[in-house]
């Protein structure tokens, strides 16, 4: 099973701001929709709770929450309490890719246990105020396999490039990110 992140960042490392993302780009939100149907999708408990009502669970995926709250419940989503026991479940049920998809503190796990395959990153051209930031990439620990730039236009303030990074067989999974 390919582990994947899926994340959109600013030049300046920020991912949310006040429990939500700093931006509306639509053609994004449709990238990380065309990525992850069909899959699984990890999710912090914030970052579940910051989807609106009337999306979550996500759509056409099997939605799994992390939260140390053994009572949690989320209707529609499967609930777990660590995000190994999250990979261990996709992988018991035959997943091909499993998508972490944030917040700062799921990614920051993620980087911390060195489970990272793939990363796609959305890198949005510029510097916004916000108070959760995606871990720095260990640029020699991973190949940019792919990038597609997206222009700025009525729909989208900022320009924005998709970036695909795939970690480099034998570099050290515990630096592919710093934290
Ligand atoms: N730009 C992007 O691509 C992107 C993507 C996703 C999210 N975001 C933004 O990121 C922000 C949310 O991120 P966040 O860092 O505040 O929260 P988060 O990572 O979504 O969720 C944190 C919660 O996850 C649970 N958790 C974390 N580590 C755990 C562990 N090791 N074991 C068990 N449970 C664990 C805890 O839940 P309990 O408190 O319930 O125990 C913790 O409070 C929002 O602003 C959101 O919009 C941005």
């Amino acid at each position: 099973m390919i582990v994947s992140v899926i994340a959109a960042m600013a030049e300046n490392g920020v991912i949310g701001v006040d429990g939500d993302l700093p931006w509306r780009l639509p053609d994004d939100m449709k990238f990380f929709q065309r990525m992850t149907t069909g899959h699984h999708v990890i999710t912090g408990r914030r970052n579940y709770e910051s989807i609106p009502d009337r999306f979550r669970p996500l759509a056409g995926r099997t939605n799994v929450v992390v939260t140390r709250e053994r009572a949690y419940q989320a209707p529609g989503a499967l609930v777990v309490h660590s995000l190994e026991e999250a990979l261990q479940l996709a992988r018991d049920t035959g997943e091909t890719e499993a998508f972490i998809i944030g917040g700062g503190q799921i990614y920051a796990e993620a980087s911390r246990l060195g489970v990272v395959d793939r990363i796609y990153l959305t890198i949005v051209h510029g510097e916004v105020d916000g108070d959760v930031y995606f871990p720095d990439i260990q640029e020699d620990a991973w190949e940019d396999a792919w990038s597609e730039v997206h222009p700025a236009d009525d729909r989208h303030a900022y320009s924005f490039t998709f970036h695909r990074y795939e970690r480099i067989k034998g570099s050290n999974p515990d630096t592919w990110v710093t934290s």
